[in-house]
C-alpha cells in the first residue's frame, strides 16, 4: 500500500539520514528501485514528473502499476508515489488520481502567489492525508524542459510557506539538476543553516541529488536534509548499461532482440545506483 511521505521523513529527520527520491520513466525502472528498497529494507519515494506522467499514459495508469506492483512483488517497506515538480493543475490531478504525495513547485510564482496556492493545496492534501512538498527559491538546470539558473532561497520566505503545514520544504541552496559545471561553487550551507533554525522539524529538501560530492550529502543531511531526489544518475546508469549491451552485439543475437533481455542490463544499473544513494543517505535498514 502507498503511503504519504510525512511519517518516514520525520523519522529521518529525527534519525539524521535521508529518504530518497528516484525519478521513475517506465516499468523497468520502477521495479528495479522497488526491488531494491525492499531488498534494502530502506523506505523509499517514486517521483514522476509531469513529463514522465505523460509518457507513462497518465497519473491512474502510474497508481494502477505502482499499486500492482506493490502487491505483486510483495513490497512491505513504505512507499510514497510522489509527484515532482508539479503545477497546481498537475498536484489536483495527482491527488485526485491516487498519488500519496504530491510536490507543488510555485517557485516561479511571486511569494504572495506561492502562499496562496499552497494554502489551497495544504487544505486538498490534509482531507486525504497525502504528504506535500513546498518549494522556495528555484533550483537550477533543467527540469522537462525549463531551465533555472541555481538560487538561494530566502529564509524567512522558507518560514513563511513552512508554516502553511506543508509537510516538506525544497529550498535552493545552490543546487542544480543534472551534471555540476566544473565551476559549481557547490551547496550554501549558510544558507541550509539559517533556513532549519527558522523552520525547525520541518524536513527539508535536497534536489538535484546526481553528482553531489558524499561529503556535501553527509553535510546537508546533518542540516536538516531528509529527503534526497536522484534523476540524473539513474538516467546516466541506464543508457549507459544498454549501450554497452548493444555494442557488445548481444541485442544482434537472435533473442538478444528480446525487449527483455535487452532493458535488463539498464534494470540491474538502476538498482546498483539506487543501492549506492541509499548506503550513502543512510536509508538502509530504516524501514
Ligand atoms: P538530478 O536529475 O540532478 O538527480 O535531480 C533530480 C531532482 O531533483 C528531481 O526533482
Amino acid at each position: 500500500m502507498l503511503v504519504s511521505a510525512k511519517e518516514m521523513l520525520t523519522k529521518a529527520k529525527a534519525g539524521k539520514y535521508a529518504v530518497g527520491q528516484f525519478n521513475i520513466n517506465n516499468l523497468e525502472w520502477t521495479k528495479s528501485i522497488l526491488l531494491t528498497a525492499q531488498e534494502l529494507q530502506s523506505p523509499v519515494i517514486l517521483g514522476v514528473s509531469e513529463g514522465a506522467g505523460k509518457y507513462m499514459c497518465g497519473y491512474k495508469t502510474i497508481v494502477g502499476m505502482v499499486n500492482g506492483m506493490i502487491e505483486e512483488l510483495g513490497i512491505t517497506v513504505p512507499v510514497a508515489l510522489h509527484l515532482d515538480h508539479g503545477s497546481f493543475e498537475g498536484a489536483k490531478k495527482c491527488i485526485e488520481a491516487g498519488f500519496s504525495s504530491v510536490m507543488f513547485d510555485g517557485s516561479h510564482y511571486p511569494i504572495e502567489e506561492n502562499v496562496e496556492k499552497t494554502t489551497e493545496l495544504v487544505k486538498l492534501c490534509g482531507e486525504k492525508g497525502i504528504s506535500l512538498e513546498a518549494e522556495v527559491g528555484a533550483i537550477g538546470g533543467e527540469e522537462d524542459g525549463v531551465i533555472g539558473k541555481g538560487e538561494c532561497a530566502d529564509p524567512n520566505e522558507c518560514k513563511a510557506i513552512a508554516d502553511l503545514g506543508v509537510t516538506m520544504l525544497a529550498a535552493g541552496i545552490g543546487n542544480i539538476h543534472g551534471k555540476y559545471p566544473d565551476n559549481w561553487e557547490g551547496l550554501s550551507f549558510e544558507t541550509l543553516d539559517a533556513i532549519q533554525k527558522l523552520t525547525g522539524d520541518m524536513p527539508l529538501v535536497l534536489h538535484g541529488g546526481t553528482g553531489i560530492p558524499a561529503d556535501m550529502i553527509k553535510k546537508a543531511i546533518s542540516l536538516g536534509v531528509a529527503k534526497i531526489n536522484v534523476n540524473t544518475e539513474c538516467q546516466l546508469a541506464f543508457a549507459d548499461a544498454t549501450r554497452k549491451y548493444i555494442e557488445a552485439g548481444k541485442d544482434l543475437q537472435g533473442k538478444g532482440f528480446d525487449p527483455r533481455k535487452l532493458l535488463a542490463p539498464g534494470a540491474e544499473a538502476i538498482k546498483a545506483t539506487v543501492k549506492e544513494k541509499m548506503e550513502l543517505f543512510g536509508s538502509v535498514g530504516k524501514a
